[in-house]
C-alpha cells in the first residue's frame, strides 16, 4: 500500500470544515485591517532562503527540501560533437542517411519517432557491390533501458524496410550519452546491453543548473515579489497568504514536514509610516483579535526586541567572549555557531547545553537608544489597548532576518510544540535580497496548530444538508434534478437520492446525511406541484407547494 510520505498528511473531512471555518475568520479579520492576499510560488530559488533567512539557521541548515532543477539536456549539441568527432576519422564514412533510404519515404519518420535521431552508413564500394554497417544512432542523455528497447526496435524496422540492396548490410545499433559518470558506460555495463553499441562522448552537453527549494517558509517569498513587481509604487502594502511550507523536521504532534502557515505581513518605504512602533502594535492586537475570532482563549504572547544591525554586532561580540570558555564543552552545532553566528546558540535544544545558554548576556543589555525606545513605544500601545504580553529576553527566534520587535504567541494545549505562531520585524530584509529599504513586520500562524488548539469540533462548524429530496419511482431523477437545481440557487445545502431507492432507503440515506428535511418527490407531488416535505427532528410533515419551498426549508428549524 503507498502512504503518504512520513511528516505528511490528509486533511479529511469533517476535519476540513474546521480548516475551512478558520481560513474564512481570518480572511474576515484580514479585511478588517485591510490585508490583501498575496499568492507566491511554493518553490523559489534556494538563494533567497540562503540570504533572507540565513545560512546557519537551523532551517537553511538543515531542514530544506532542496533539489537541482532546470538542467537541460543539449541533444543537439551532443550530436554535433559525435558527427565532428566522426567525420574527422574518414568524412566519406559518415553520412546522414536520407539518401540511403529508398522506397521507404516512411521509414524515417518511424525512426524519429522511436527517438533515433540518426542513420549513419559506414561501408565501401567493391566489385561485387556494397559492402559494410548502417548504424541507428540514438543520442541521450543517459542510458536507459527505454532508449536501448526505442534501439532495437529500430533496428528490426531496419531489417524489414531498408530496401533489398541494403539487406546485406549488417545492421548495428548505437547509444550515444554525455560521458558524465564514466563507470555508466564501463565495458561492463556495455557488454550487458549486448546487441547495442553504448559510446559515452566527454563533454558537456547540459545547460547550467538551478538550485530550487520547496519554501519552508513564506516571508523572503513576499519580500522577493514585493522587490521584483516594485511594489513600494503602492505606499505601504499589507499582505496575507494561506498555504503550505515544508519543512524537513522530525515529525511529531504539531510538527509536520508540509504544514501550513497563514502569513501577514506589513512592508513598506520608510516614509510610508512601516517602521513605525504603531506597525508593531497593530499586527499584535491583530493577532488577538484573530485568535478571539476563531475562539482560541487561553494564550500568551511573549514579546522581546532582538535589537539593529548597531546592537547585533555588539551582541555577538559579547556572546564570542562568553562562549570561549565554555564552548568546547558544548554540542558541535554550537560550537560551530560560537564561530559563524553566536546569535544561533539560543536555538539549540540540546539538554545538556541549556545550563550554559541560560547564563549567556541577553540581547536587552544592548540594545541602542533608538531600539529601546522603539520597544518602549510597542509596550505602551500594547498596554493602552488591552493587549496581554509577557517579555522574554531569550527569545531571538530562528530566523536570522529579524530586528527590533520579535514575539510568539503559545499556548498550552499544545505540548512541546506549543508555539501556535511566531513572527517579528525584519527591517533590513529587502536590502538583503536585493530591494531597496522596506522595513517590515509579520507573522506566521502555524495553522495546524491553530486547529488542533481550537476548543470548537469539526461538527459544530460544518454545514449539515438542509434537504434530502428523494425520488420516488421511475422517471422522477429528472423531476428531484430540477427542484435540486432551484433550492441550491436559494442558497441551501441539498443532497439528492435516486429513483430506484426504496422510500425507507431515502429515509435512512437522509438520516446518514445528517438532513434536517426530507423532500418526497413522487409523481402525485409533481402532478399537484406541492410536495412531501418532512422535518427529521420532530417528525412534523406538510404538503408544501413549490413557490414556498426554499422558504420553508430556510426557515425551518
Ligand atoms: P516560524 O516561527 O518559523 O516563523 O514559523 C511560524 C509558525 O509556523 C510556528 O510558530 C508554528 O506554529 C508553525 N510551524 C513551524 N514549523 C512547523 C512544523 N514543522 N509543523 C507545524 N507547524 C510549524 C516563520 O516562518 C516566519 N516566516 C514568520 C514571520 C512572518 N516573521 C515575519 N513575518
Amino acid at each position: 500500500m503507498i502512504k503518504s510520505p512520513r511528516g505528511t498528511r490528509d486533511l479529511l473531512p469533517p476535519d476540513t470544515a474546521l480548516w475551512n471555518f478558520v481560513e474564512a475568520a481570518v480572511r474576515d479579520v484580514f479585511r478588517a485591517y485591510n490585508f490583501h492576499e498575496i499568492r507566491t510560488p511554493i518553490f523559489e530559488s534556494t538563494e533567497l532562503f540562503a540570504r533572507g533567512v540565513g545560512e546557519e539557521t537551523d532551517i537553511v541548515a538543515k531542514e530544506m527540501f532542496t533539489w537541482e532543477d532546470g538542467e537541460r539536456f543539449d541533444e543537439k549539441k551532443l550530436i554535433e560533437e559525435w558527427l565532428k568527432a566522426n567525420q574527422s576519422d574518414d568524412p566519406h564514412q559518415v553520412q546522414d542517411g536520407r539518401v540511403n533510404v529508398q522506397g521507404n519515404p516512411s521509414f524515417l519518420t518511424r525512426l524519429k519517432e522511436l527517438g533515433v535521431q540518426l542513420q549513419v552508413w559506414r561501408g565501401i564500394q567493391t566489385k561485387s557491390g556494397l559492402t559494410g554497417r548502417v548504424e541507428l544512432v540514438a543520442f541521450r542523455d543517459k542510458v536507459s533501458a527505454d532508449a536501448i528497447e526505442a534501439l532495437r526496435k529500430a533496428r528490426s524496422l531496419a531489417k524489414s524496410e531498408y530496401s533489398p540492396e541494403f539487406q546485406n548490410h549488417s545492421i548495428s545499433p548505437r547509444l550515444v550519452f554525455p560521458d558524465r559518470v564514466p563507470i555508466l558506460y564501463s565495458k561492463k555495463t556495455g557488454g550487458i546491453f549486448g546487441d547495442v553499441i553504448v559510446e559515452g562522448l566527454p563533454g558537456n552537453f547540459f545547460s547550467s543548473s538551478q538550485s530550487l527549494t520547496l519554501r519552508p517558509e513564506n516571508t523572503a517569498g513576499i519580500v522577493r515579489a514585493y522587490i521584483e513587481h516594485k511594489l513600494w509604487d503602492r505606499g505601504l502594502n499589507k499582505f496575507f497568504s494561506i498555504g503550505p511550507m515544508f519543512r524537513r523536521e522530525r515529525p511529531q504532534k504539531g510538527r509536520y514536514r508540509q504544514f501550513y502557515q497563514i502569513d501577514a505581513e506589513v512592508i513598506g518605504p520608510p516614509s510610508s509610516g512601516s517602521e513605525s512602533p504603531a506597525r508593531d502594535a497593530e499586527i499584535l492586537e491583530m493577532v488577538a483579535t484573530l485568535l478571539d475570532r476563531v475562539g482560541i482563549t487561553g494564550w500568551t504572547l511573549e514579546l522581546n526586541s532582538v535589537g539593529c544591525t548597531n546592537d547585533r554586532a555588539k551582541f555577538n561580540e559579547a556572546l564570542r567572549k562568553a562562549l570561549e570558555p565554555v564552548v568546547a564543552k558544548m554540542c558541535s552545532d554550537c560550537q560551530r555557531r560560537a564561530v559563524t553566528n553566536p546569535l544561533r546558540v539560543f536555538d539549540c535544544k540540546v539538554p545538556e547545553d541549556q545550563p550554559v545558554i541560560a547564563k549567556l548576556p541577553r540581547i536587552s543589555h544592548f540594545l541602542d537608544e533608538p531600539c529601546r525606545a522603539h520597544f518602549d513605544e510597542v509596550q505602551a500601545i500594547l498596554k493602552s489597548i488591552g493587549v496581554p504580553y509577557t517579555i522574554n529576553d531569550r527569545l531571538v527566534r530562528g530566523l536570522d532576518y529579524y530586528t527590533r520587535t520579535a514575539f510568539e504567541f503559545t499556548h498550552g494545549a499544545l505540548g512541546a510544540q506549543n508555539a501556535i505562531l511566531g513572527g517579528g520585524r525584519y527591517d533590513g530584509l529587502s536590502e538583503a535580497l536585493g530591494g531597496p529599504p522596506a522595513p517590515g513586520i509579520g507573522f506566521a500562524i502555524g495553522e495546524d496548530r491553530l486547529v488542533l488548539s481550537l476548543s470548537a469540533s469539526a461538527e459544530s462548524v460544518i454545514r449539515k444538508p438542509d434537504v434530502y429530496i428523494a425520488p420516488l419511482g421511475d422517471g422522477m431523477n429528472g423531476e428531484a434534478a430540477r427542484l435540486a437545481r432551484e433550492l441550491r440557487r436559494h442558497d441551501l445545502v441539498v443532497e439528492l437520492g435516486d429513483e430506484t431507492f426504496r422510500l425507507k432507503k431515502s429515509f435512512e440515506a437522509a438520516d446518514k446525511a445528517k438532513a434536517r428535511y426530507i423532500l418526497i418527490v413522487g409523481e402525485n407531488e409533481v402532478k399537484a406541484d406541492a410536495f412531501a416535505l418532512k422535518h427529521l427532528a420532530s417528525g412534523k410533515q406538510d404538503t408544501v407547494p413549490r413557490a414556498e419551498l426554499a422558504g420553508r426549508i430556510a426557515q425551518g428549524g
